[in-house]
């Protein structure tokens, strides 16, 4: 029997996607792995799923009906170039091979361009939701030509998480598009996280509560406008015991936090876009300083304002942990505010039409950031869809006001009790620096023009000027130097 699709690759994020995508109607999978133990395994254990084993490129590109389909599933790199090789030998023009994939978007674009010259259609695909998402329902971002999006269009409507009544999947844009919002996805996941590992860093040092009671405000969250995904888990790690020594998990897990490299990728990519996501660079940043065991040795004796361990505790600690709930959901609002004005520049940059409405739906479900909160920036974008700025839609700019003195007192309290919350008090000078009217970057042009004759534009007629700085400092009209 022909299968209608392929997956290669079998590690678990490519077994559970073939898994789900034989337990839809209609669908035949053939699967292949570079070694064969893993496709025999999968095919024993799983019978129930009719996959097709084989166990050449050319058997798996004979089990595929024309035109054929076929999902990488290898770890992103190198691999993904020999894998797509490989089967560029077996395929013909019309077909259609998948990168699934957490691949880097200007690899996926320089990877499109030179299997279109093959005849063969490649689409980039970001995939999210973990483990449990690739078998249940992904979130996935596919990119590519549009003649691949009619024939996969279907087949991911029918694999992809349903939020809603909506199936989490959208032709995104051309090329790299796709891979580019996965990568932008990761990167406000990495601000999510730290946001919430600042929450639960400043209530367990300003009120002392067990990482047990702190799941339980967790648990609480996740029942109004801050629920979703990343606080639900969060509750139930906290609240996990290691069974060796009966402490709290969290106490005895290394406070290392490491990285794979697509929260990095976003921040380079806003870097050379000109986008500032300070709040993602924060979180990929904290990572890295907890990551440096040998400094953070050296450093554990620099003074605190306070005595030693003298972090002031709260008097209230109820209003404490509202107020730390508000600087959470307002840090998170200039996340995916931040994250979102990156996806904008990029399909500027890149020439990509992509639908950032339509975006933040197919993240409702089956992705590591799903949340209720999607609704609202895709409300946002259905009313004014050329936003220049997501958090001056109304729904954020009501939410921002009602949050702002608490988001005010919680970045005091951490400054003043030495508790690093790098993402929150970045988020708060983001905010601060857009509602400035002034910004001290006049005084910045001034220096440039000062030592580098970069010259300055004024506020009151056009054109370029510059100062004569070493001369007798009267202006001059000048050429534009930026
Ligand atoms: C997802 C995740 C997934 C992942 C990354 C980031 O959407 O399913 O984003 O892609 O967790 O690998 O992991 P690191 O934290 O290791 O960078």
């Amino acid at each position: 029997q022909a299968a209608n699709i392929g997956v290669v690759g079998l590690a678990v994020m490519g077994s559970n996607l073939a898994r789900n995508l034989a337990s839809r109607e209609g669908n035949t999978v053939a699967v292949f792995n570079r070694t064969y133990a893993k496709t025999d395994e999968l095919v024993t254990e799983h019978p129930e799923a009719g996959f097709v084993p084989t166990s050449s490129y050319e058997e798996f590109a004979a089990a595929l009906q024309k035109p054929r389909t076929a999902i990488i599933m290898v770890k992103a790199g190198a691999g993904t170039d020999a894998v797509i090789d490989e089967l560029l030998r077996v395929f013909e023009p019309g077909d259609i091979i998948v990168d699934g994939g957490n691949a880097l978007f200007t690899d996926t674009i320089r990877r499109e361009k030179a299997v279109r010259e093959t005849g063969v259609n490649f689409v980039g695909m970001g995939v999210s939701g973990g483990e449990e998402g690739a078998l249940l329902g992904p979130s996935l971002m596919p990119g590519g030509p549009d003649e691949s999006w009619a024939t996969l269009g279907p087949i991911l409507k029918s694999i992809a998480a349903v939020a809603e009544g909506e199936p989490c999947v959208t032709h995104v844009g051309h090329d790299g598009a796709g891979h580019f919002v996965k990568m932008v996805h990761n990167g406000i996941e990495y601000a999510d996280m730290q946001l919430i590992a600042e929450a639960y860093d400043l209530i367990r040092r300003g009120t002392g509560k067990s990482p047990a009671e702190i799941a339980d405000v967790f648990a609480e969250w996740n029942r109004g406008e801050l629920e979703s995904y990343l606080i639900e888990i969060t509750a139930e790690v906290l609240r996990q015991v290691d069974a060796a020594t009966g402490e709290p998990l969290v106490d005895v897990i290394v406070d290392q936090a490491g990285a794979k490299g697509t929260g990095g990728w976003t921040v380079q990519t806003a870097i050379d876009l000109g986008v500032p996501v300070s709040g993602i660079a924060e979180a990929v940043f904290a990572r890295s300083l907890s990551s440096h065991p040998e400094q953070r040795e050296v450093s554990g004796e620099l003074p605190g304002w306070h005595d030693a361990d003298a972090v002031p505790p709260v008097r209230d600690a109820d209003a404490f942990i509202e107020n730390v709930r508000l600087a959470l959901f307002a840090s998170k609002i200039v996340a995916y505010s931040q994250g979102f004005d990156e996806i904008r520049a990029g399909a500027a940059h890149y020439g990509w039409d992509i639908d950032l409405g339509a975006v933040s739906k197919i993240w409702r479900g089956g992705c590591i950031i799903r949340a209720q909160f999607l609704n609202r920036i895709a409300d946002a974008y259905d009313a004014e869809p050329g936003l220049p700025v997501l958090l001056t839609a109304p729904y954020f700019v009501e939410a921002l006001g009602r949050a702002q003195a608490a988001w005010r007192r919680t970045v005091v309290y951490a400054a003043t009790a030495g508790i690093p919350a790098p993402a929150f008090s970045s988020s708060l000078a983001y905010y601060d620096g857009l509602r400035a009217e002034r910004l001290p970057a006049a005084l910045i042009q001034g220096q440039r023009d000062f030592f580098g004759a970069h010259t300055y534009k004024r506020i009151d007629k056009p054109g370029t000027f510059h100062t004569l700085w070493s001369g007798d400092r009267t202006e001059v009209e000048a050429e534009d130097t930026h």
